[in-house]
């Protein structure tokens, strides 16, 4: 367990994920730290209120000031605006940039030696700019997509399958939009390759459901985004990292050359342990995955050098 986890962004994922962190038991305080008064205060206790029932014993606080989140080992950056019908995750750059460099630094001030596991959008790019702002290493600036976009995938094949989706090994990797790359040959139900299981049209379609999972979403909610996969996803990498589970879960991280790709945050196989990123798991990909990973990476660089001044 660890003694303090902060949650920036007291909203939809943050108010969730900072439940969800108390109820498994993984931190002593859970903090929330939002700019609108009240809000992160008033769902604090409300959150705490429910330890009792839910048999937790973390305090649960929330305010403004990151004094409140001073010496937390772990934080989940989930502030800024969400997607609304008809964005994409790319549309909310300018804003969220901003909010998220405020964060970083304030998170460097207050916890300089923090692991930082960031939720907001665009995701390969806000996890850019938390780490330049920071100026943490990259084993402590990690992206929460591959998990979610893979929770979602499972999902669709344990339907379509018919099966327990405690059986379907998957993993999505790429940049969490529209060019993600769920990897169809690492794709197994209970070791049984998903190819004998499934034609590939309806595989083709639930790949594609999948790519299109956050805007299924958006549709329906109109006036926001997904939040109940997304919190259970990034707390399921601040288990990972608070129990030092050495876990392997796709996860944007800084490559340094690893599959081909440097200076960019993309979706890769992450060793996660109390150390953060422990390590970047190369796997063989076949020749198309590998193009379509290299065609994702190149859409976080396009988006990332717009925030450098290099791009339109
Ligand atoms: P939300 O609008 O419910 O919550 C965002 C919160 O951030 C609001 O309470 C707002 O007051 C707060 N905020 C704004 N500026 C702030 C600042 N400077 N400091 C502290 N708090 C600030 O949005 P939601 O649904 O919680 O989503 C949050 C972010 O996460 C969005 O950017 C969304 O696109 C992203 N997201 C990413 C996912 C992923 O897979 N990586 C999945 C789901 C959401
Ligand atoms: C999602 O995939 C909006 O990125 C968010 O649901």
């Amino acid at each position: 367990m660890l003694g303090k986890v902060a949650v920036i962004g007291a909203g939809n994922v943050g108010a969730t994920a900072a439940q969800r962190v108390a109820e498994k038991h993984l931190a002593r305080s859970v903090v929330m730290i939002d700019v609108v008064e009240g809000v992160p205060q008033g769902k604090a206790l409300d959150q705490w209120q429910s330890g009792p029932i839910e048999g937790f014993d973390a305090r649960v606080v929330g305010g403004q000031s990151y004094d409140l989140a001073a010496g937390a080992e772990l934080f989940i950056i989930t502030a800024g605006i969400a997607r609304k019908p008809g964005m994409s995750r790319d549309d909310l750059v300018k804003t969220n940039a901003g909010i998220v460099r405020s964060v970083a630094e304030q998170i460097a001030r207050v916890a300089p030696d923090s692991i930082m596991v960031v939720v907001s959008n665009p995701l390969d790019v806000m996890c850019y700019v938390a780490m330049k702002a920071s100026g943490f290493p990259r084993e402590r600036v990690i992206g929460m997509a591959g998990v979610l976009d893979t929770a979602r995938y499972r999902m669709f094949l344990a339907e379509a399958i018919g099966v327990s989706v405690e059986d379907i090994q998957a993993m999505v990797l790429g940049g969490h939009g529209d060019t993600m790359v769920p990897l169809v040959s690492y794709t197994a139900v209970s070791g049984i390759p998903v190819t004998q299981l499934l034609d590939r049209e309806r595989l083709d379609a639930i790949v594609t459901r999948t790519r299109d999972g956050g805007a299924e979403i958006v549709g329906f909610l109109k006036t926001g985004s997904a939040y109940y996969a997304p919190s259970a996803a990034a707390v399921q990498m601040v288990e990972a990292i608070a129990l030092d589970k050495k876990r392997i879960l796709p996860c944007a991280a800084w490559l340094q050359g690893e599959y081909g790709l440097k200076d960019v945050f993309c979706g890769v196989p992450c060793k996660l342990g109390r150390g953060g990123l422990e390590q970047v798991v190369q796997v063989r990909l076949t020749e198309a995955e590998q193009a379509e990973l290299e065609k994702s990476a190149e859409a976080v660089r396009v988006t990332q050098a717009t925030l450098d001044g290099r791009g339109g």
